[in-house]
């Protein structure tokens, strides 16, 4: 028979369930973060570990363990490309918060808030080349080719999204475009890596590949949505953070197109403007077109093919784990 996933899963997903799968590898991925944050300067030790030690969900290193496991082994290098992906993920947030002014972050005061933006640029470079160090020891050309890569589609993709900030001309496409390289690249190397460090064949990396591509695409739709939905107690981060930088996000572009004409000027002028005082008549444009709904549709059929790419997997409590992880990052409120 075959299984029907869809990701309209009707039970709340239980992602305590499937930390537990991996509960023994990912402590030891976190022992090894914290083994590698320690520099004989002061600063850096205490902002990396401020920020690595305000949690966050640790998705991409979870999902490179259980991508791992899904295919028979995790090894020592898994762990530590494991550790790598959560170092450069972290790097991107410090350069993230600062280039976006964000100053809250996991619930907390972001760095660039505390410390200010010149530490927590030089703070970010430093996680970032501290994963190179790190990725090195896997002595595998393949493993660097695909993280360098990866910082480098990472860094095109901000540097898009600031050429699009402002401009209420960007399209749908653009938009996926930034998507694609700032956040699902990230995705994809983790289950790429899985697959590459355990010798898997090239369809299958390819398959893993595309999960963490399309599941990447999900998370970032869905953030994009949960910017103007959810709650700051919630997200751990402030509402409204992307229409202050004049972000033309997934929510504002098809407001614009399906709003009536002053609905629309409304939402050109903000973007225009990238401030927070427009937020609340934003927010009843983005309401009453069902822009969320629509981001929300996009993001289910790219959860939907990460999914489908699964398929070339045996059949695992792993693979189910992968695949309620993409349903779980259409169906996340935080
Ligand atoms: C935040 O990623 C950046 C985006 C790609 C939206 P996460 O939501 O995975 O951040 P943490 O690590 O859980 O804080
Ligand atoms: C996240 O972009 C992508 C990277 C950090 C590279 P966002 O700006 O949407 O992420 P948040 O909302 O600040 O976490
Ligand atoms: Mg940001
Ligand atoms: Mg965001």
């Amino acid at each position: 028979m075959v299984t029907q996933h869809t990701t309209k899963a009707s039970e709340s997903i239980d992602f305590d369930k499937i930390k537990k799968l991996t509960a023994e590898e990912a402590k030891a991925v976190d022992q090894l973060i914290i083994d590698e944050l320690s520099s004989d300067v002061i600063l850096i030790n205490q902002m990396s570990r401020y920020i690595i030690g305000s949690g966050g969900k640790r998705l991409r290193p979870m999902l490179l363990l259980l991508a791992s496991k899904a295919l028979g082994k995790c090894t020592d290098h898994h762990l530590v490309l494991a550790a790598v992906i959560e170092f450069i993920h972290t790097a991107t947030l410090l350069h993230d918060d600062v280039v976006d002014e964000s100053d809250l972050r996991r619930g907390k005061d972001s760095a660039n808030a505390v410390w200010g933006n010149a530490a927590s640029v030089l703070v970010g470079d430093y996680l970032y080349s501290s994963a190179f160090e790190m990725m090195v020891r896997t002595d595998n050309m393949r493993v660097m080719q695909i993280l360098s890569t990866t910082t480098t589609a990472i860094a095109e993709g901000e540097v898009l999204q600031l050429l699009n900030c402002n401009n209420p001309d960007t399209t749908e496409e653009k938009y996926l475009e930034v998507i694609a390289r700032k956040t699902a690249i990230l995705f994809s190397a983790s289950t790429r890596l899985a697959a590459v460090i355990s010798g898997a064949d090239k369809a299958t990396e390819e398959a893993l590949a595309l999960y963490g591509q399309q599941l990447g695409v999900a998370f970032q739709l869905i953030d994009d949505a949960l910017d103007y939905k959810s709650s700051t107690e919630e997200l751990g981060k402030n509402l409204g953070d992307d229409l202050a930088e004049g972000k033309p996000t997934l929510p504002l572009i098809y407001a614009m197109a399906q709003g009536s004409e002053s609905e629309s000027q409304l939402i050109v002028d903000a973007i225009k403007q990238g401030s927070r005082d427009a937020f609340a008549a934003v927010y009843d444009v983005v309401i009453s077109t069902h822009a969320l709904e629509y981001t929300e549709k996009c993001a289910d059929e790219a959860a939907q093919k990460a999914i489908e790419a699964l398929s070339i997997l045996p059949a695992s409590d792993f693979k189910e784990a992968l695949i309620t992880l993409a349903q779980f990052s259409v169906q996340r409120d935080h």
